[in-house]
């Protein structure tokens, strides 16, 4: 068995070896520059020193270093791990953007495609999928999670590590997930990047702990703990987290690695007094491997030796490791994912480069369509294309692209000449040189082009460094003199649609308060300019929804829709005196949790509940009727919350608890089922204890957190 033969080659392991295999290098360097054998990496992985590399990318280069690795004593396979957060050579929308389809087959359908194609060019291992909750636009990561509930968060961790991971590890598809940032990253204070988290048990275990489990039982061969301390304890150094509660409660039996440098940090945290200190602190929470911090490879063995670390510790992390190495069939063929001929083979496919863009098409999401304005009609004379972002190609690759292809991306610029006729004709103007731009310089020109046209289409929004790792932004409206771009263009008197893109939730009252029709369109990846034309002209009807708060003003943040109602709550969304609210604002957002437009209407009625009185055991079977009223056929995504009216522990006005997403032609109706059972109605009561408490609960089912169609109650009953 595969515990045999770890154990067998655990007995063979000096103890530097060992430490060898907890030790993670990069290999920008090493991969992108002169291999010399005096280069210290060659040396360290030729000496058993190394375990892992992340950043060497590609076929010839993993088999390269790997090499390397194969003249060591024991001949141990390296790891390597590469962040393919979202495609590798044909990139897909940003995760967030992904979320807002909340299409669970094609999400993982998108985490599949980006296995198959890194697995082609040599790689084992992904740092994805990034399950943190985040309730903050201002973290530039935000852009790689699934947004702000706990509910859809779990379910698309789950969905992304069966997509990454396939059939089985040690599959030439199959790659390793990694479930990132372990734990509560999200709720780094102030949305700043690395910052401290101070948090409840109870948050905690509700809203931020979910999505890890779920990814656990999914069957994640790996975790990445996190940069921050939580209620004072640095991720890395945390026992609680990764012992008690991942290795010991969830029983997870692969390996942690840490985040870039993160042992070393707890150094500057004021945790650790040196790298000794930080290495014993690691090694003893539960971080079985060191990513570039180098502390291990310079003070384990001594800590060992001057009994300060147990060597049954360095043991677990070492089999830890050996064992995914074993599964991955790493010791029959070291290079069987090195293959230039597959790579060739597999990368850049037109089946790959379709799927992205049907990933993209779904993650667009209709934010406003007065008159109907969308979908434009293809035999439009003159439109003109205005903004920044209309012809550029790289900022719709978004941060965390990899292995881009320069030669096949698509500009929406570029997809609109796609869709359209010869007799449409295109007038461009760029309006501001860049995103940051705050001169008008380029306005007249703008407003000229505009007054020519029939119809306006705008891209404006980030560009792909605003958002991301370091990218926390104070200021989340739209960057630059972009809003007053738009603003003078309308000018011109004609129809203006938006396309606004980024990767976080921005703030724009101006447009959208004036502009006529408003796409949100993030990030789309390699096929963005396709996809944004396949939305502007019909060829699909957008059915995303938002899957995290849009606020109105930075100073609403923290924006969620599952607050609590508080002893005095805002009624009417004004500001009210002495009421939970602010004197100069109303506590809704601009477009709330779970917001999207069709080109259709949905209409939903006749709700049933088979029984309004239940005990615990009992399931509640609920009903009710979609119906597409409008003229175009499309999806909408009908979504159920439940509130507990009166509980031990305050509850959440409502919290999403199923949903479910359906296709229908004009005209056409369909019965939407739910269950709603036990473990639906449960929270962690005064004691901390999983459970459902007897009393009223309210349901309701709309299309939108802030748009309930339909409502009703039911009561849970003693046993
Ligand atoms: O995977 C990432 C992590 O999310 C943030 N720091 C760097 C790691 C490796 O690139």
């Amino acid at each position: 068995t595969i515990d045999e033969k770890v154990e067998r080659l655990l007995g063979q392991m000096t103890l530097e070896e060992k430490v060898g295999q907890l030790n993670q290098y990069t290999g920008d360097r090493l991969a992108t520059g002169p291999v010399t054998e005096n280069s210290t990496k060659y040396k360290d992985i030729k000496e058993g020193k190394v375990g892992s590399m992340l950043n060497v990318r590609g076929a010839k280069d993993t088999r390269m270093v790997q090499e390397i690795a194969m003249q060591s004593r024991l001949k141990i396979p390296l790891l390597f791990g590469l962040d393919v957060i979202h495609g590798y050579r044909v990139t897909f929308p940003i995760p967030l953007a992904e979320a807002a389809s909340w299409d669970l087959k094609a999400i993982e359908t998108s985490a599949r495609v980006a296995a198959i194609e890194s697995a082609a060019a040599g790689q084992h291992w992904t740092f994805a999928p990034m399950v943190d909750i985040s309730r903050d636009p201002r973290w530039g990561r935000v852009m790689e999670g699934a947004g702000e509930d706990t509910y859809l968060g779990s379910l698309i961790a789950k969905a992304r590590v069966k997509g990454f991971q396939g059939n089985k590890l040690g599959d030439l598809d199959a790659i390793m997930a990694c479930v990132k940032h372990f734990a509560a990253y999200g709720a780094a204070i102030g949305g700043r990047d690395y910052n401290s988290v101070d948090m409840s048990d109870r948050a905690l275990w509700e809203t931020y702990l979910p999505p890890f489990k779920a990814a656990v039982d999914a069957g994640a061969a790996t975790f990445m703990n996190s940069f921050n301390d939580l209620n004072g304890i640095p991720a890395t150094g945390n026992s609680y987290l990764q012992r008690d509660i991942l290795k010991g409660k969830w029983g997870f039996k692969g390996f942690v690695v840490s985040d870039w440098g993160s042992i070393r940090e707890m150094i500057a945290h004021g945790f650790a007094k040196n790298n000794a200190e930080a290495a014993q602190y690691a090694i003893n929470a539960g971080s079985d491997m060191d990513m570039e911090g180098r502390v291990y490879l310079s003070s384990l063995a001594k800590l060992v030796q001057d009994r300060k670390v147990d060597i049954a510790l360095v043991d677990d992390a070492v089999r830890r490791i050996l064992r995914k190495k074993f599964e991955l069939g790493l010791f029959d063929d070291p290079y069987r994912f090195s293959n230039e001929a597959r790579e060739n083979k597999v990368l850049n496919s037109a089946d790959n480069r379709s799927k992205s863009r049907d990933m993209a098409k779904r993650s667009i999401v209709l934010l406003k369509n007065d008159k109907q304005l969308l979908p434009l009609s293809k035999s439009l004379k003159t439109i003109a294309v205005i903004g920044p972002l209309a012809k550029s190609e790289k900022d719709m690759m978004g941060f965390w692209s990899v292995k881009w292809d320069n030669d096949h991306l698509v500009s929406l610029y570029e997809g609109l000449q796609n869709k359209l006729g010869k007799n449409t004709q295109l007038l461009y103007a760029a309006g501001c040189n860049s995103v940051t731009d705050s001169t008008h310089s380029g306005f007249a020109e703008a407003v000229e082009v505009a007054k020519k046209a029939d119809v306006v289409i705008m891209a404006v929004g980030e560009a792909f460094d605003m958002s991301g790792e370091a990218k926390s932004r104070a200021n989340i409206h739209i960057p630059g003199a972009q809003e007053e771009l738009v603003q003078a263009v309308k000018q011109a008197g004609k129809p203006v649609v938006v396309l606004t893109m980024s990767g976080r939730p921005m703030i724009f009252n101006w447009v959208a308060d004036n502009a006529d029709a408003i796409l949100h369109s993030w990030w789309l990846g390699s096929e963005a300019g396709n996809a944004m034309a396949d939305v502007l002209f019909g060829d699909y009807n957008p059915a995303g929804k938002l899957p995290m708060t849009f606020p109105r003003s930075e100073g609403q943040i923290p924006v969620y829709y599952n607050y609590k109602s508080t002893g005095r709550p805002s009624p009417t969304d004004l500001a009210g005196v002495y009421r939970s609210g602010y004197i100069d604002m109303v506590n809704s957002p601009r477009y709330a949790f779970g917001y999207g437009l069709s080109y259709t209407k949905f209409s939903l009625t006749d709700l049933k509940l088979d029984k309004s009185k239940v005990i615990s055991t009992d399931s509640i079977s609920v009903t009710c009727l979609l119906k597409n009223e409008g003229k175009y056929a499309g999806e909408e995504v009908v979504q159920l919350y439940l509130q507990d009216v009166f509980a031990s522990v305050t509850r959440p006005v409502k919290e999403l608890k199923s949903f479910e997403k359906v296709y229908l032609k004009p005209g056409e109706s369909k019965t939407v089922k739910f269950v709603v059972n036990k473990e639906m109605l449960s929270f962690y009561d005064q004691k901390m204890n999983w459970t459902a408490e007897p009393g009223e609960f309210k349901l309701m089912i709309g299309n939108s957190s802030d748009h309930i169609m339909l409502q009703s109650k039911f009561e849970l009953e003693t046993n």
